[in-house]
């Protein structure tokens, strides 16, 4: 039987949702693979929405919204664009991101939508199904899923999205300005950074373990999980649990 993927869209209400209905008055033919979701503003899509849609069982999940300039809320679009970046950093840590894709389709361009479907579904036809996504889904995959989900939800890259314009066009009070090159090696480390704390926040769980142990089980460097313990339990996300001989061992709060 021939692999039919399950394609999530998320829709924009002016545009790229109009420009669907377009292309369903006008018969224009496109793959039925893929399911809408209504969003007044591709501006809306948070990461997680993406993220949740792998998890539920998407092979391949697509944002549209109208075109740079023609967003009906302005810059809900610029938004989606620096969103949409930050989701594919993520997903490139676990072989993902090629199942993604951001396009603009105004309320006129049924053809193009119908286009745009037609060509990402073949292009997901091709990748085949998601680890994530099939009736057996790989576990460790489904793991990694949560654990970037956790890590692009968190505060400090809710600020560094939110805040890249000003961060980067602006002026610190000390008047300093950071550029795009700098504040890009911040956002690379930033997503390695979180992305690692999320999988010892989630091997934890219940559990209370060593930075050795964790080090172990994530394969991450054992310098560099301490690290990470001293910035969670600054956070007040872990805290010792115990010393066992001379080990420490770390619980989740
Ligand atoms: S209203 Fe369509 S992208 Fe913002």
């Amino acid at each position: 039987m021939s692999f039919e993927p399950k394609i999530l869209g998320f829709l924009c209400n002016w545009c790229s949702y109009a420009g669907a209905d377009l292309a369903g008055v006008s018969r224009v033919q496109y793959p039925p693979n893929i399911r809408v979701i209504r969003v007044m503003c591709s501006g809306r899509v948070d990461p997680a929405f993406i993220f949740k849609g792998f998890e539920v069982g998407a092979d391949g999940v697509i944002v549209m919204g109208c075109h740079i300039g023609d967003c009906h809320y302005l810059e809900g679009n610029y938004e989606a664009e620096k969103k949409f970046a930050m989701v594919q950093k993520f997903l490139k840590l676990i072989g993902m991101d090629n199942r993604i894709r951001l396009e603009w389709v105004s309320a006129s361009e049924g053809a193009r939508y119908g286009a745009v479907v037609t060509e990402f579904t073949e292009h997901i036809k091709s990748l085949g199904p998601a680890p994530t996504g099939s009736d057996n889904p790989d576990q460790t995959m489904l793991t990694k899923l949560k654990a970037i989900k956790v890590a692009a939800s968190g505060e400090r890259m809710r600020e560094l999205v939110g805040r890249q314009r000003k961060i980067t066009e602006e002026e610190n009070v000390y008047g300093e300005k950071t550029d795009m090159e700098t504040f890009l090696k911040i956002f690379n480390s930033a997503i390695v950074e979180e992305f690692e704390r999320a999988q010892i926040l989630i091997s934890l769980g219940e559990d209370r373990k060593s930075v050795k142990a964790l080090a172990v089980e994530l394969q991450i460097d054992p310098s560099i999980v301490l690290g990470h313990m001293t910035i969670l339990k600054a956070r007040g996300q872990v805290d010792f649990g115990e010393i066992v001989g001379i080990t420490p061992m770390f619980q989740r709060i």
